[in-house]
């Protein structure tokens, strides 16, 4: 689908000033959100718009080049190169492959379609589609309902969880991965295919948004990747309850909530989009994982 196609869209941007005078959120979903940490928002994204997303994230696929990746994941340096790999990807669109997806030579052991895990991490400001979907007023809206002043769009991701191979995610608190302090980052979910039980849907603690930070995923001054751990105390995996949603739906997750999705063993894909917001009148960590060039600041939606 061509960019002009994606703008003509009923629910794409207008580019207002402030998105002040919507909206979005009722009272009941605030609350909702306040209590459990979580907020689910069926039908917040038409078919139609579903459909452009994961076509345009299967064009990016296909132009790109597996073959330039194939020395990161076959050398003998594999998890260096690897790090060095996410760690450039702050402000690019780099693809990372299912960890089943490579043969011990690096070659792929199926289509290159399916062998990609994620797409990121900056999607949102290089692709013209992605960034102007994740700019639409729609989704300015529910920031500025959430009390998110000055927003800025910091990260963003395609989850593609592909059938038989898509890897589980561990219980992670995403303020882990990308810190801010006074008012932990926001993460916006989009399912852009049903994603249940069966095919790797989010599983999340209600209310578990009260548990204190328990780690987090540094850039040392080596830019290394390293961990610090603050809580030792194990999940509490048993309060897990699955977000099941119907394709279209969006999901809110707060910065500290813990959640978490099991194996894709199905059939069935379960593509997704994220975003990971903060406001601008915080400070981000200088020692976050994710940085970018002087050039290239994090912006808002307008
Ligand atoms: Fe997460």
């Amino acid at each position: 689908m061509a960019l002009h196609e994606a703008k003509n869209m009923n629910t794409m941007p207008s580019f207002e000033k402030s998105p002040a005078s919507f909206s979005f959120l009722n009272s009941l979903q605030k609350e909702s959100y306040h209590r459990d940490g979580y907020l689910v928002l069926p039908q917040f994204i038409n078919e139609t718009i579903c459909r452009l997303l994961i076509d345009r994230a299967n064009m990016l696929i296909a132009n790109f080049d597996a073959s330039s990746i194939k020395v990161i994941f076959s050398t003998q340096d594999r998890r260096h190169t690897k790090n060095q790999y996410f760690l450039e990807s702050g402000d690019k669109i780099h693809f990372f492959l299912e960890e089943n997806a490579v043969n011990a030579q690096g070659e792929l052991n199926t289509d290159k379609l399916y062998s990609i895990n994620k797409i990121g991490h900056a999607l949102h400001d290089v692709d013209p589609v992605f960034n102007c979907f994740s700019r639409m007023h729609k989704i300015a809206c529910l920031i500025h309902d959430l009390a998110i002043a000055d927003p800025l769009l910091v990260q963003s991701m395609y989850i593609c969880k592909q059938p038989f191979m898509g890897g589980e995610v561990n219980c992670h608190q995403d303020n882990t991965f990308l810190y801010v302090k006074e008012q932990p980052i926001t993460g916006l979910w989009f399912a852009l295919e049903d994603a249940n039980r069966e095919n790797g849907c989010l599983w999340a603690i209600p209310g578990g948004h009260r548990i204190p930070l328990k780690s987090r995923m540094l850039r040392d001054k080596h830019h290394q990747i390293c961990y610090e751990t603050y809580d030792h105390t194990p999940w509490p995996l048993e309060e897990m309850v699955p977000l099941e949603v119907s394709r279209g739906s969006a999901i809110v997750l707060h910065g500290l909530l813990p959640h978490m999705s099991k194996q894709n063993l199905s059939s069935r894909s379960r593509h997704a989009y994220t975003l990971h917001v903060m406001s601008g009148q915080h400070e981000y960590a200088a020692d976050n994982w994710l940085q970018r060039p002087a050039d290239m600041p994090f912006r808002g939606f307008w």
